[in-house]
């Protein structure tokens, strides 16, 4: 088992093993307490992985409580937050008890920030389910819902008590939200870790472990440094300026990952473009992406895509931060004048 410790205020452990989801009660119990879980998960992963761990949850001697939601991006919005809030209230949890998000990082979001409100706060336990939330979405504690006027737009930072990320559940996810993940994994190498970069030319799926483990330590770094997002966090962020504007004109058809992918491969390109990476920099990362299957191109014009970017909740005033590739292993946070990010994106796209 690989265990990665995240040292913010109150420091919490990530453990990544395959199978742990059947230890996943008695792992609660020894770092979290209280009596009672709250699962929340969704429908498809509920049939999968539901009952093993409300299994473990009453092997572990927990009264348990389940609220599932329809899979998918939909569902993380304030009709089922309140759901939840009152879901817990009616069952008598208290704020020494657990929420445990089982699923992608939708439940997790969801899910983490009922936690951090209902009684200002109960006990929160990840158990990711997807590749995107294994190596991202659970580590570094940002639970957010969506609003009508955009993604993400309500939420807290509130870490989880512990991770337990069980990557054998990762064997029954779909080619295309593996894939999504894939590309997550692909940002912390570029970020952060030449070895790791390398290491990817392997298929992750034959590597799983080692790789899972790299990310999170990645993001633990970042996280620990920089826990509320102010500064080097952004770097978190390479390719989905870019990405979040092709995710949001498509309405959301093009995947958060495929999204993230096109970003990185435009906004590497522009980056070699105007000085601040090699060409053989640039076109090692884009080789990377289509390795795995990724896209690396935009249906959208630059135009559409800045008009996008700059609605963007990464926008300062007239400024917004770019992550700007300079090495395979190394970014810069370059602030931009907003006047700039056309013929940027622009010189992403030749
Ligand atoms: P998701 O949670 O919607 O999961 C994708 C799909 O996979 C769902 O249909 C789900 O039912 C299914 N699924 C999950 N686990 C499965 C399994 N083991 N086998 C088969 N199917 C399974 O999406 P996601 O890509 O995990 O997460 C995307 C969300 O994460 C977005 O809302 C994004 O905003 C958020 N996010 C948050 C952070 C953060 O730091 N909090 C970081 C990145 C992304
Ligand atoms: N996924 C970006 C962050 O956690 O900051």
């Amino acid at each position: 088992m690989a265990k990665v410790t995240v040292n913010t205020a109150k420091p919490y452990d990530i453990l990544i093993e395959k199978g742990l989801l059947d230890r996943a009660g008695d792992l609660i119990r020894q770092t979290a307490g209280g009596s009672a879980v709250c699962v929340v998960t969704d429908d498809t992963v509920d049939s999968l992985y539901g009952e093993r761990l409300t299994a473990s949850l009453e092997n572990a001697g927990y009264r348990w409580e389940k609220f599932v939601i329809p899979h998918g991006e939909a569902s993380k919005n304030a009709d089922n937050f309140i759901k939840i809030l009152n879901f817990l209230a009616e069952k008598q949890f208290t704020r020494t008890d657990v929420v445990a998000a089982l699923g992608g990082g939708v439940v997790g979001d969801l899910a983490g920030f009922a936690a951090a409100c209902y009684n200002r706060g109960m006990l929160f336990v990840q158990l990711p389910t997807t590749l995107l939330a294994a190596v991202d979405s659970s580590v570094g504690g940002k639970t957010a819902i969506d609003l009508d006027a955009g993604k993400n737009l309500a939420g807290a930072f509130y870490q989880p008590r512990l991770v337990l990320c069980d990557y054998a559940t990762l064997d029954t996810l779909s080619d295309e939200i593996f894939r999504d993940g894939c590309a997550e994994v692909i940002k912390y190498a570029v970020i952060a870790d030449g070895a790791l970069f390398e290491q990817l030319k392997k298929p992750i799926k034959e590597q799983m472990e080692q790789v899972i483990t790299r990310c999170v330590e990645i993001k633990r770094d970042v996280v620990i440094e920089d826990e509320f997002d102010t500064g080097l966090r952004q770097i978190l962020n390479f390719g989905h300026t870019v990405g979040h504007a092709v995710e949001a004109n498509s309405h959301f058809t093009i995947s958060h990952g495929q999204g993230v992918a096109i970003g990185m491969a435009i906004e590497a390109k522009a980056a070699a473009k105007q000085g601040y990476c090699s060409e053989s920099c640039a076109g090692a990362i884009i080789d990377l992406i289509r390795a795995y299957q990724l896209p690396t191109e935009s249906p959208y014009d630059a135009s559409t895509l800045c008009e996008k970017a700059l609605s963007d909740k990464k926008r300062r005033g007239n400024t917004i931060s770019l992550i700007i590739p300079r090495a395979i292993g190394k970014v810069d946070i370059v602030k931009t004048s907003v006047d700039k990010l056309q013929s940027f994106i622009q010189d992403g796209m030749e």
